[in-house]
């Protein structure tokens, strides 16, 4: 790949392949030391619980070029603790926070030619994961595992970047009260392409998930958290065992509490009172966060501040977790991580 034909500015949220990628394997109950890797292919027995048990998790996390030319990792001992979080839910061997870290920087160091420029807006996308593997045909947990990260350079999730974009609600749901939707496994996305594909032919970026029970209550929008600002100004954020808990979401929460002064909580936010909010918006590695200009509910789309422009609480959000990222506004002892 020739980074001189890569348009930073320009760049979706697309597979690009890499130089590298990082390898471990875990056989006789060890991991073994693992090590950086050229090919972008694996190679494992047809029988792998991964592929017929969706023995698997992924974590997605992103580095940053500063202004002063260093690059930064976004909170990774957080994505660590969630993949052993997620390991716990579905049987798989934890892969330790400190090796996690490492791993990353690794990945990012011998991949340095795809780091974006400060200033692009784009970031360098990273996707750790665990995955069942060995021989294997009873449901049980596999043998053997692989952990691995792969990087690339990426550009917004959804088209819009800061413009807001609108949602519909789903019938479907992409986890079960109890099930493993605050797990980040395989399965709960395989649920959503469809749901997602609905939504995306109706116009719409992506869909919006109620609570599995009854239906009543905001959950997930796609791929990332929901928040909303309510006409007095809180921060409010759902709760709920079968949401995945954002890393985005908790630090969002700090910063609108500690930086911008805010009342936050985390409760039930429901469809039906979704007039509560004056603003909204989705929040994800990916997703960043991304304004939510209306949601679309039993036929009635809902319009928060403005279709088009983003509301002026999300842009200081925005604004304030951009500059930590990005090394321009100071964060929170450990957020940032230095490679
Ligand atoms: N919700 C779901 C279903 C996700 O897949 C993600 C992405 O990781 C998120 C929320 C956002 O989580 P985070 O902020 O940790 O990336
Ligand atoms: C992320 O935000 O990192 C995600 O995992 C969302 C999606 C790309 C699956």
């Amino acid at each position: 790949m020739q980074i001189e034909n890569i348009d930073w500015g320009k760049l979706g949220f697309s597979y690009m392949k890499t130089d590298f990628s990082y390898i471990s394997y875990y056989k006789d109950g060890q991991w073994d030391e693992g090590k950086l890797i050229e090919e972008n292919t694996l190679t494992i027995s047809q029988s792998a619980a991964a592929l017929h048990y969706g023995q698997q998790t992924f974590e997605g996390l992103k580095a940053y070029r500063t202004k002063n030319g260093e690059i930064q990792l976004f909170r990774p001992d957080e994505n660590a603790k969630r993949m052993i979080k997620s390991c716990n839910r579905i049987m798989m061997p934890e892969f330790p926070v400190e090796r996690f870290v490492d791993a990353c920087k690794k990945v990012v160091k011998a991949n340095e030619r795809f780091m974006p420029p400060y200033g692009s807006g784009a970031t360098m996308y990273l996707r750790p994961f665990l995955i069942g593997v060995g021989d294997n045909i009873g449901v049980k947990p596999a043998p053997e595992y692989i952990f691995c990260i792969f990087c690339m350079p990426v550009g917004p999730y959804f088209k819009g970047g800061m413009t807001p974009v609108n949602f519909i609600t789903s019938e479907y749901d992409r986890a079960a009260p109890y099930g493993t939707g605050a797990a980040k496994v395989g399965g709960n996305y395989a649920g959503s392409l469809y749901p997602h594909e609905l939504a995306v032919k109706a116009g719409f970026a992506d869909c919006i998930y109620l609570d599995p029970a009854t239906h009543t209550k905001i959950e997930e929008v796609g791929a990332a958290n929901f928040f909303g600002i309510t006409k007095d100004d809180k921060f409010v954020t759902p709760i709920s065992p079968s949401i995945l808990p954002s890393i985005t979401k908790y630090s969002l929460l700090h910063i609108a509490k500690e930086y911008l002064g805010m009342e936050v909580e985390e409760r039930d936010c429901l469809i039906d009172n979704i007039d509560e909010f004056k603003e909204a918006g989705a929040c994800g590695t990916a997703a960043v966060i991304t304004p939510i200009g209306g949601i679309s509910h039993n036929g009635k789309l809902h319009v928060f501040h403005s279709e088009t422009e983003v509301g002026p609480v999300t842009k200081k959000l925005y604004d304030t977790l951009y500059g930590i990222q990005f090394g321009d506004v100071e964060g929170p002892e450990g957020w940032v991580v230095k490679v």
